[in-house]
């Protein structure tokens, strides 16, 4: 009897690992809200011209855009009078006052790491941030808003802007 229950949940957990693959594998094309310690509202700093540059800091010189760190988003708001009523900004106040970092999730899959890419070098040739990310702006929470990044994607710019689509200038 124990015997044939444990054989039975082996095949329980070869259907949920496999299930589990089928699931990851097909991932919808409608936005994944993505878990963050702080609920980010990119549209609500929008509307008050906070710009993307203030908060992603290194696009205009490095290859990375940057994602900003507790002390840059607590220098804006330490004196905001409602810092202890509204949950996220409670939040950002404690993260700060316990000198934590604040981990966000990646929300797309970082490329692959034998790929080579630059912000700067897009930038400096007025590609919108929109271009590649979709709307930001317009998102109030933290939701997955385009699909992964695909060679097809990449490929498709580079021959409608005649850049170039040698592999060796992606692939290292
Ligand atoms: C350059 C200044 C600036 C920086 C940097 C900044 N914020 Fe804000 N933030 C604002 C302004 C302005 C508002 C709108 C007024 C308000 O609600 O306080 C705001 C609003 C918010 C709100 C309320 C959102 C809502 O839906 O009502 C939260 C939470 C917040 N910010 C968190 C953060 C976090 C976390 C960071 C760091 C990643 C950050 N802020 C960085 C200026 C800033
Ligand atoms: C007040 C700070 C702030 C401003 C302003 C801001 N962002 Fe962000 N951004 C964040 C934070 C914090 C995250 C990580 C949390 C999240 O995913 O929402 C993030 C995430 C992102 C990501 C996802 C990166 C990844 O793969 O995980 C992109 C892309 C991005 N921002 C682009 C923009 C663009 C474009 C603008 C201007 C329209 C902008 N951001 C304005 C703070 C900011
Ligand atoms: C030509 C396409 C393209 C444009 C234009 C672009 N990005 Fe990105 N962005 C990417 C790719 C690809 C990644 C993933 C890079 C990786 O994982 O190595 C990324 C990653 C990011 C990240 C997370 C990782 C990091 O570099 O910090 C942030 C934040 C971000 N972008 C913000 C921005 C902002 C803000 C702008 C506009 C000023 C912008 N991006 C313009 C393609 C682009
Ligand atoms: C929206 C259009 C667009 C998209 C999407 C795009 N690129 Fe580009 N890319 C360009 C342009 C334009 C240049 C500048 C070419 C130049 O400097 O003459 C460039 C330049 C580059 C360069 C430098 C080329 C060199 O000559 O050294 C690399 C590397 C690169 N892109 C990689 C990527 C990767 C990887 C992706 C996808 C994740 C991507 N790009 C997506 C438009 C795009
Ligand atoms: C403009 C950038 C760019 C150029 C040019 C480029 N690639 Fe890619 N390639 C990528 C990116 C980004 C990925 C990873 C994302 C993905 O798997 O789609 C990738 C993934 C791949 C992969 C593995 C995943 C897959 O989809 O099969 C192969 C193989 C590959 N590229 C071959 C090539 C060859 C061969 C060339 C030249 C004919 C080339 N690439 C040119 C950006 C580029």
């Amino acid at each position: 009897m124990k015997k044939k229950s444990a054989g039975l949940s082996v095949v329980v957990i070869i259907i949920c690992i496999l299930s589990y693959f089928l699931v990851t594998a097909s991932i919808p094309d409608r936005p994944v809200l993505i878990e963050q310690p702080i609920m980010f509202n990119h549209k609500r700093h929008q509307e008050k011209d906070v710009s993307c540059y203030d908060c992603h800091q290194f696009y205009k010189k490095y290859a990375v855009a940057g994602i900003p760190g507790t002390e840059l988003c607590y220098d804006c708001h330490k004196s905001d009078k409602d810092l202890q009523e509204k949950e996220e900004k409670r939040k950002l106040h404690e993260f700060f006052t316990n000198k934590i970092e604040i981990e966000w999730n990646r929300i797309n899959t970082p490329l692959p790491e034998d790929i080579v890419f630059s912000h700067k070098r897009h930038v400096v040739k007025d590609i919108e941030c929109a271009e590649c990310h979709g709307k930001l702006e317009e998102l109030v929470d933290t939701k997955r808003l385009v699909q992964d990044f695909t060679m097809d994607g990449c490929v498709e710019c580079h021959r409608q802007e005649q850049a170039s689509i040698d592999c060796l200038i992606c692939h290292k």
